[in-house]
């Protein structure tokens, strides 16, 4: 190809949304101004922000990754992120809860369900009369998750499951759960995924977790005694769980790895209006040099980052599997949350550390950014494995 071929057509990198996008990014930060002013209150009161959620839904915010045939809006990945930027940048426990029913919950279903199986849940899932939850995690299998102990067992033309999940996201309001259960004595291939109602008989909610941060989301475990689970909620094919689960955990990752880049402008925002609002007597800032640093290096890395998570959605959205890229925005992404989290706290001093402001809160809930969906090592495994596979 020669050189005058390549100036004459557009260039690959597009560093700028569509102008859809930006509107529905502005549409999403207009809600969150409306909506989510709460996010205080929610973390002191440890009180689920059901108002908030309940506006999401009416607005159609629960329903970006459901086909239209379906009753979604079929917005994909890249929208999904950019919408949870914006929301999680004002409250994470609203954040969470919708990234888990669009990434985790209605994505896995749109993609693996059947038809039937998709007319029966969506008409609820896209309204928000029934959140979703997505239950991997037990008690000895957390970042080995091919250990799950939780089992199901085929008589006739049910399943019969026994088991505990923990640290189910929104597992105390949700009315669906999507459970991953052993089949079979296989590691990886003896692992099903089955779609269970909160209503059946031996469906509980157990324990709930006093957690550090995110405390409007609640996390708990979901307890599965004898629950008779219909054949027909089966989820594709027997033994193809594991890889349902990692498969929606890309999608998640980047749900999560939007919280984190969110939570980081929130704490950016902060520092910035702590250090614009020092001026020496001719207007000029006073901040010190090495705070000026540390505002320019998270300001950086935040834009560098959320280009990270925009590759990994546009590959998604283009079904093209970004467990690499999805790892690598999650991973930059979730440790820059607690760097500028705790930036905030520190530059902006016992005001920051008080809880005067949002910077003490931001810095608690960002944790969890670096353990859920895949801890920092993990996310990092997969990198290093992404990279060493054979091509
Ligand atoms: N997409 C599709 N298939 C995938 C896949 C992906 N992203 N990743 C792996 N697979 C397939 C592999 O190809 C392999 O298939 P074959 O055997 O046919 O080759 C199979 O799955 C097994 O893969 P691995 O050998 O990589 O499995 P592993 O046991 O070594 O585990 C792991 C890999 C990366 C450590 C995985 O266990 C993992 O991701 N752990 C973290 C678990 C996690 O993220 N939990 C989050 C809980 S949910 C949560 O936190 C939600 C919430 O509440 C907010």
């Amino acid at each position: 190809m020669s050189t005058t071929a390549v100036a004459n057509v557009p260039q690959v990198a597009d560093f700028v949304l569509s102008p859809e996008l930006i509107q529905f990014r502005d549409f999403v930060r207009g809600y969150a101004q409306q909506h989510l002013g709460g996010a205080a209150a929610y973390d002191a009161e440890v009180k689920f922000p059901r108002d908030a959620v309940q506006a999401a839904a009416q607005l159609g915010l629960l329903r970006t990754t459901v086909a239209k045939e379906h009753g979604g809006s079929a917005m994909g990945n890249l929208a999904s992120c950019v919408m949870l930027e914006e929301i999680n940048a004002v409250c994470v426990s609203t954040g969470v809860t919708i990234s888990v029913h669009n990434s985790l919950v209605n994505s896995l279903l749109g993609k693996w369900c059947n038809d039937a199986q998709k007319r029966r849940w969506f008409p609820k899932l896209v309204t928000g009369e029934w959140l979703g939850a997505y239950c991997l995690s037990e008690a000895f299998s957390g970042s080995d998750a091919a250990a799950l102990r939780c089992e199901a067992k085929r008589q006739g033309d049910h399943y019969v499951m026994n088991g505990a999940k923990l640290w189910i996201t929104t597992g105390s309001e949700a009315q669906l759960f999507v459970v991953f259960a052993r089949t079979g004595p296989d590691r990886i291939k003896g692992i099903s995924a089955f779609v269970v109602e909160k209503s059946w008989p031996g469906v509980g909610v157990g324990k709930k977790e006093r957690k550090l941060g995110l405390r409007g989301s609640p996390t708990t475990e979901i307890v599965l005694e004898n629950v008779v689970v219909p054949a027909d909620c089966l989820v594709a094919q027997e033994g193809q769980g594991f890889t349902i689960a990692l498969d929606t955990l890309d999608g998640g990752r980047l749900g999560i790895a939007s919280q984190s880049l969110g939570i980081a402008r929130a704490a950016i925002d902060l520092i910035k209006a702590h250090l614009a609002a020092q001026l020496d007597a001719k207007g000029r800032p006073t901040a010190t040099q090495p705070d000026q640093w540390q505002l320019a290096d998270l300001a950086a890395d935040l834009d560098a980052y959320r280009f990270l998570v925009w590759r990994a959605a546009i590959l998604r959205d283009q079904g093209v599997r970004c467990s690499t890229e999805a790892a690598m925005a999650k991973s930059c992404a979730s440790r820059l949350a607690n760097r500028a989290a705790r930036a905030a706290v520190s530059i902006l001093g016992p005001v920051g550390a008080s809880g005067q402001n949002a910077a003490e809160r931001l810095l608690r809930d960002a944790r969890i950014t670096e353990i859920y969906e895949g801890a920092t090592d993990i996310q990092r495994l997969v990198i290093a494995r992404g990279l060493l596979a054979p091509s």
